[in-house]
């Protein structure tokens, strides 16, 4: 059978990861969380600090949230840290065990309520992430994706599922994904459950299910100003509902088309804190790439002595280079942080 073959393997060859010496569902939920769209040796250290620092649910919802910015620094998907936050001042100490509890909490989805059913508190439910989806569509040969098919694989699993070890029986799937069944690499000799799957009798198992062509990442650029004053320099948090929110990050902002980039920040620092700059000066130039975009960053610095005009929406602070490490940025501005001469 199946699933016997799976919890098998899966006893002999389970990767060893800290959040499997658990059952605790405070500790699950972390771990669920930070591995949404994350891969696990990047989630590893995070989740052995996050737990020598946070322990328990009632610690989490007493602590800073700069603090607990500050263990996410790196990580990505920042609003995970706020609804992880948010949750656990909710709840404060009992975690909720069943899916229409869990599922109205920010940040947990079908997907990661189930999971945590299953692994947590041995509940029979499937948590069927594009992993475990992809094997669903080569264990049933299945090509097109579609609603339909979508449910079929989620069928199929649930009735595959070994109703006494539930939260094994995902991971054993998660560990089949990570191990013989990736996206784009697979090893079919060696998977434990190779005689059941169709798409391993085809000659190109990895067009099951059928991938959609990548998009070309677009690019943008921007001008951003280390603003100096008083050997401080400037720092404005990002707000809550954007991209890596809650983050310090450097003023500035996007470069218009056709727009010279010395007055791009000069407008940008103008609209984001009322300062109007003279003499802005050229520092250099670093890219970096999220998932969905480039950025090219024109960097700028400027000492200002009179801050009388400044006039900033969100919260800011001027802090000594020492300073910095009290808070979390995002890891462009750790790249800028390297072009710029140390003792300002
Ligand atoms: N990806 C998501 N959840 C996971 C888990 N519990 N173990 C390994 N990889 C995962």
């Amino acid at each position: 059978m199946l699933s016997t073959q799976l919890l098998s393997w899966y006893s002999e060859n389970k990767r060893s990861l800290p959040w499997r010496l658990t059952k605790d569902p405070y500790k699950i939920w972390i771990s669920e969380i930070m591995l949404q769209q994350t891969q696990v040796a990047t989630v590893i250290p995070y989740y052995t600090k996050w737990m020598n620092s946070f322990p328990d649910i009632q610690t989490l919802a007493h602590a800073d949230y700069d603090h607990l910015l500050k263990h996410w620094e790196g990580l990505g998907y920042y609003s995970r840290c706020k609804n992880i936050h948010l949750t656990a001042k909710a709840l404060d100490k009992d975690f909720p065990d069943t899916f229409n509890e869990l599922i109205k909490l920010p940040g947990i989805g079908e997907y990661t309520a189930k999971t945590i059913l299953a692994i947590a508190y041995n509940q029979t439910e499937v948590g069927i992430d594009t992993n475990l989806e992809r094997i669903g569509f080569r264990l049933l040969g299945l090509k097109k994706k579609s609603k339909f098919n979508n449910n079929r694989v989620k069928k199929f699993l649930e009735g595959k599922q070994d109703k006494a070890h539930p939260g094994d029986f995902n991971q054993a799937l998660m560990d089949l994904g990570s191990n013989f069944c990736q996206a784009k690499v697979v090893n079919c000799d060696a998977c434990p459950i190779t005689v059941h799957c169709k798409a391993a009798l085809t000659d190109n198992p990895l067009q099951y299910p059928e991938v959609k062509k990548n998009k070309p990442i677009p690019e943008i650029q921007v001008a951003v100003c280390f603003i100096i004053y008083q050997h401080k320099l400037l720092l404005i948090q990002r707000p809550e509902k954007k991209m890596l929110a809650g983050l310090w990050e450097f003023p500035g902002g996007k470069i218009e088309s056709g727009e010279l980039k010395e007055n791009a920040v000069i407008r940008e620092i103008k609209e984001e804190t009322n300062l109007s700059l003279k003499n802005v000066e050229y520092v250099g130039e670093i890219k970096h790439q999220y998932s969905h975009f480039k950025v090219v960053v024109s960097l700028f610095s400027n000492t200002v002595d009179d801050i009388s005009s400044l006039k900033i929406k969100e919260n800011y602070i001027w802090t000594t280079m020492k300073g910095l490490d009290k808070f979390a940025l995002p890891k462009a501005n750790y790249k800028m942080l390297e072009l710029l001469n140390k003792d300002i």
